[in-house]
């Protein structure tokens, strides 16, 4: 299979309690490459885009505020199956149901604030990318 690409947040739990390294770490080990990587701070109306296809769920607007509420890490990963290899990694969205040794297993604090966002799709990946980082940015 082809080299892929994925797109990545270390989300404001985790940079306020300064988890960006292990984290790094943890997708490294996976064997995803950290191709362009860069820390923000978002504002809501950027997180509302960003989350829009969750505009209508009950937790969109908590959502939007966590997300803004402190700086995240914006990333590129690549690798073989780099979707599928970085979902795995992070594990499943509530903590409570993640794998051991999954980046929220062992770092997420609730369902809402679980430390990582991952992408869940080419498509999705493609257009993620692209709102953070233009072509240039990205050196595989
Ligand atoms: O992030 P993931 O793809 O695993 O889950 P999602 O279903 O796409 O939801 C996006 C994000 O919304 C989650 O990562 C959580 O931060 C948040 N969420 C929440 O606060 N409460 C839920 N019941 C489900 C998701
Ligand atoms: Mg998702």
């Amino acid at each position: 299979m082809a080299l892929e690409r994925t797109f990545s947040i270390i989300k404001p739990d985790a940079t306020r309690r300064n988890l960006t390294g292990k984290i790094n770490a943890k997708l490294e080990e996976a064997g995803l490459r950290i191709i362009a990587q860069k820390r923000i701070k978002m504002t809501k109306e950027q997180a509302g885009k960003f989350y829009e296809v969750h505009k209508d769920r009950p937790f969109y607007d908590e959502l939007c505020e966590f997300m803004s509420s402190a700086p995240v890490v914006v990333q590129v990963l690549e690798g073989e199956n780099a979707i599928a290899k970085n979902r795995e990694v992070m594990g499943a969205t509530n903590p409570a149901d993640a794998a051991p040794g999954t980046i929220r297993a062992e770092f997420a604090e609730s369902v809402g604030e679980n430390s990582v966002h991952g992408s869940d799709a080419p498509e999705t990946a493609a257009v993620e990318i692209a709102y953070f980082f233009s072509g240039t940015e990205l050196v595989g």
